[in-house]
């Protein structure tokens, strides 16, 4: 008997500009060229649906969500993206690679605007239910980093509009996650693209064996 195919689920997490997003895709194109099918998404979005609640919810006035309205809008999002997005591909054997998972919503909405975490935690295990096999956390200095962000002038700098001290904090909160979660590997960002990538990719390669 064959056993079914598992999948591999790897989040990225990391303040705004801490270049999640490029990791992301030079692991994915190192998967690929190992010959694994690797589903590259992202949140908040991943899907039709919770791409139309992105511009909902990273667009206009920082004030524009009650803290509540907002955790309901990310919950909401992420639930769409696993049902069409992250579980089928998991079924079929491939390697996911979200940028930015539940981590987020427990970060910025859970403990930054008030203390709503029970909230969070509540609502991810009544709708999610799940974690990653492994969460890369990108640790990089928010100075630095949120100048890179904001330098990229989209609409979508909601939350980078709130500040230095929001992104500091948002940084002490990863690193205390990856303190208490084993799933969590923290990689030194602050380096040239290649080495980051390199670190990476050993790091997913020793906590993740291969799957059959
Ligand atoms: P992202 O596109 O990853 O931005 P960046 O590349 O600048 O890091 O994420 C967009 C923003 O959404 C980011 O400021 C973090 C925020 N966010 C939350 O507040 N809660 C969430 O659950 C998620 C997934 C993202």
């Amino acid at each position: 008997m064959t056993e079914a195919p598992t999948g591999r689920f790897i989040s990225f997490e990391g303040i705004d500009g801490s270049g999640k997003s490029t990791q992301a895709r030079l692991l994915a194109e190192h998967l690929r060229g190992q010959g694994r099918e690797v589903v590259l998404t992202r949140e908040p979005g991943g899907s039709p649906g919770a791409e139309e609640i992105r511009r909902l919810v990273l667009e206009g006035d920082p004030g524009r969500w009650s803290p509540e309205t907002e955790i309901l809008l990310f919950t909401a999002a992420r639930r769409d993206h696993l049902e069409r997005t992250i579980r089928p591909a998991l079924a079929r054997g491939a390697v996911v690679i979200s940028d930015r998972f539940a981590d987020s919503t427990r970060m910025y909405q859970g403990s930054f605007r008030a203390n709503l975490r029970p909230l969070v935690d509540q609502l991810h295990a009544l709708m999610i239910g799940v974690e990653p096999d492994l969460t890369l956390i990108l640790d990089a200095d928010p100075a630095i980093s949120l100048k890179r962000g904001l330098a990229r002038q989209t609409a979508e700098d909601r939350f980078e509009n709130m500040g230095l001290a929001m992104q500091e904090a948002l940084r002490e909160g990863f690193l205390a996650l990856a303190r208490s979660e084993a799933r969590c590997a923290v990689i030194d960002a602050m380096r040239t693209p290649e080495a980051v990538a390199g670190d990476i990719a050993a790091t997913v390669a020793a906590r993740l064996e291969p799957a059959a």
